[in-house]
């Protein structure tokens, strides 16, 4: 297709609604009836609709072919439209929500997930998709948590690459364009409320927040959607320093930006633009390619242009960027993709696929505590199954595109699934309301709880209190379900807690009061079956967290890699005078980056480091020793982390930059070795360059974020 021909030969008019992207609900995919009321509302022109560059959401592989046919059809110029959709963690089948997943530390299975998610998604029309989401977030109150991979830049970085590879599929049988989002700085909102402003300095952008987007892109992602709120002053749909400087003059990427829902006519609501006229105007100066939902751009284009405030020019390159993409896509020649009824009945939600969604949703659990309670033995004759989430489907979590929430396994039909022949006491115990105060029902669950060898205690947040605008201010559990927790967990010892939350919680009280607790976030179609095989030991739990669980919420926000001082806090356990901390409680979290236990145990020895000295194009390696010294096969994550002791910026006090998942039967021992280079100490320094500085630093090796240093080397 030549491209540059195609666009010479379209309208202006034309050209201007490439730059849309519509709701597929405003487009009917019967031809004797393309548009609804909506297009009036939009103030669309109805002779222009099939000449709307981009569709959100598929209607299916059936109904999606037929709409692409129509649009050729109307289409003046036979341009096809892309359809783009949130696969973010799943299509039909759900693995667990990224902030999950993220904790099984585990690259393959990230590419695995995202791998299914494209093949369902694209056999069923989907084009391309809004995923993966690069928010770093460091702010547990901030409800779009869930969609992350938390608070730590490497490994966000990691799975970004991850998962664009699997997304990207195979291209020849499946996959899905890849569209990563936010950019940037979404999640850092400020007081973690979804929407808020985000202020940082140069370095923090470029050292925290900039680079997972970029992994994306190198990695092939061909959109880059932007943030939804100001950063540093500036919605950075218009930001021009971000979108432009950044992305396109120091980045190269010649992609689609596309602007998030609303959110270009939103600019003029945080009083930046003066009206949605002068929003278009900005919109090409940051070059801005797509409007996601409003028609700010088809409406004013023209008169921008008449008026000599925007260039064709400007148009052009927003419009060959689209069209560049449709052509990258293979759309010119194949319109409808991979879109097929027949393949979509065959895989959508297959068994193969559910397979792979209880591995993930097993190997993403995190256990927290664990006082000898699991695993329990799977010759027990009773069980008391308890919780507001023990025989819901909504454990499922939410985010999801073609799913029916009724196939989600529950707690309750994992565990008959796994021991039919056991019998389960149910009880609520209580409702699963935010702030739910009625203990009335607690009396029943803890008769049931006594009366039974084992109790499973199914307790969390609602799915639907995170996700976008799901900001709290309060972390903790409601009073109902603590009160429940403490209860049934003194009637019966052999009580095991597990959590179903789409963020940290603040689990101060639990971690005193329950006997075992094990986290499950949201896990995704198949959590009842996972949940039984982590609570029966089928499955070891291995996850280790990839965000911070808080103390209290007043620590928020709290990660590992935080800067040292001046008069740091050296002692958390006491109250200290004229240190930086809280008179009132700890520094630390209660949970930290990293952590995670297992039923079994792994002796670490043998800590090494091959020189201490590394030169420029160097490389030194670091090794341990990784021993199981208990009873069960289980995988362990090993992380190595690097301290830099002086910068020409202040250096946090430790950064994880590297990992590795190992699994070891009992009495099995394996070296587990990380290569360190120049490119291992790089850092964005006071020149804002990215570049690794002379001087000492301390390397660590252990399973969590919370490890003491084993030796110093040099880099010289
Ligand atoms: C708004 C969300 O912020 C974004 O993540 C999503 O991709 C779009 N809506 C489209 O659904």
């Amino acid at each position: 297709m030549d491209i540059k021909r195609l666009l010479d030969k379209m309208s202006l008019k034309e050209k201007l609604y490439q730059l849309q992207q519509l709701d597929s609900n405003v487009i009917m995919y019967d031809e004797n009836m393309p548009v609804t009321g909506i297009l009036q509302k939009l103030e669309l022109d109805e002779n222009y609709i099939f000449e709307t560059g981009s569709l959100l959401n598929s209607f299916g592989a059936k109904r999606t072919i037929e709409i692409q046919k129509n649009f050729l059809m109307h289409s003046k110029n036979k341009i096809p439209t892309v359809i783009m959709q949130d696969v973010v963690r799943g299509y039909k089948t759900l693995y667990p929500i990224n902030l999950g997943l993220s904790c099984s530390f585990d690259m393959d299975l990230c590419e695995k997930c995202a791998s299914m998610a494209a093949k369902e998604a694209s056999v069923d029309g989907v084009h391309m998709t809004f995923a993966p989401m690069l928010d770093v977030s460091r702010d547990a109150r901030w409800g779009r948590v869930m969609e992350t991979s938390g608070e730590d830049t490497y490994l966000t970085c990691e799975i970004a690459k991850a998962t664009t590879r699997g997304f990207q599929g195979d291209g020849k049988t499946y996959g899905l364009g890849v569209g990563c989002k936010h950019m940037a700085g979404y999640g850092a909102p400020e007081s973690g409320k979804d929407y808020n402003l985000s202020d940082m300095s140069e370095i923090t952008l470029r050292e925290i927040y900039l680079p997972p987007y970029k992994a994306s892109i190198d990695e092939g992602a061909m959109l880059v959607m932007a943030g939804q709120q100001t950063l540093n002053g500036v919605p950075c749909v218009l930001n021009s320093h971000l979108m432009k400087d950044i992305l396109r003059d120091e980045w190269g990427f010649d992609g689609i930006v596309i602007s998030d829902y609303n959110c270009l006519a939103s600019t003029v609501d945080h009083g930046y633009s003066e009206s949605h006229k002068q929003a278009v105007e900005l919109a090409m100066q940051s070059e801005m390619n797509m409007e996601m939902a409003t028609t700010c751009v088809v409406k004013y284009g023209e008169e921008l242009v008449n008026e000599g405030k925007v260039s064709i020019e400007q148009i052009d390159k927003a419009v060959l960027r689209i069209l560049k993409v449709k052509e990258k896509l293979g759309l010119f020649e194949n319109p409808y993709r991979y879109a097929d009824p027949n393949e979509a009945n065959k895989i959508l939600g297959c068994k193969e696929h559910k397979e792979l969604a209880r591995i993930a949703s097993e190997e993403s659990a995190v256990l927290l505590k664990n006082d000898c309670v699991l695993p329990f033995s799977k010759d027990v004759k009773s069980v008391a199954l308890i919780g507001p989430l023990a025989d819901e489907k909504q454990i499922v979590g939410s985010w999801w595109c073609a799913y029916d929430k009724n196939e989600t396994v529950t707690v309750l039909e994992g565990i008959k699934n796994l021991l039919p022949y056991v019998k389960i006491n149910y009880a609520m115990g209580c409702g699963l309301e935010l702030d739910a105060t009625d203990i009335s029902q607690i009396d029943e669950a803890v008769e049931l709880a006594k009366e039974s060898d084992i109790v499973i205690l199914c307790v969390g947040e609602d799915m639907r209190d995170s996700g976008e605008s799901k900001s709290k201010a309060f972390l903790e559990l409601s009073p109902a379900q603590k009160e429940l927790i403490r209860r049934v967990t003194e009637s019966n010892k052999n009580t095991a807690t597990v959590l179903f939350t789409g963020r940290p919680l603040v689990l101060t009280e639990e971690n005193k009061t329950a006997g075992a607790i094990l986290n499950v976030f949201f896990p995704g179609t198949e959590g009842g079956n996972a949940i039984a095989n982590l609570l029966f030991g089928n499955s070891v739990p291995c996850g280790k967290l990839t965000m911070s669980f808080p103390h209290n919420v007043g620590q928020c926000p709290v990660y590992y890699n935080h800067f040292k001082t001046g008069n740091y806090r050296t002692d958390d356990t006491k109250r200290m005078v004229f240190k930086s901390g809280y008179i009132d409680g700890p520094n630390k979290p209660l949970y930290p980056f990293g952590y995670g236990l297992s039923y079994t145990d792994f002796e670490y020895s043998s800590h090494k480091i091959s020189s201490d000295i590394i030169n420029d194009n160097g490389k030194i390696t670091a090794s341990v020793k990784v021993k199981n010294i208990g009873k069960y096969k289980a995988k362990e994550i090993v992380q190595m982390y690097i301290q830099d002791l002086f910068g020409s910026v202040v250096r946090p006090v430790k950064e994880l930059r590297g990992f590795k998942k190992i699994e070891l039967s009992p009495n099995e021992e394996k070296t587990v070795e990380f290569e360190i280079t120049e490119d291992t100490l790089a850092f964005v320094g006071a020149d804002l360059k990215r570049k690794a500085e002379k001087g000492r630093f301390r390397i660590f090796i252990g399973n969590s974020s919370e490890i003491e240093p084993f030796a110093e080397f040099e880099y010289k």
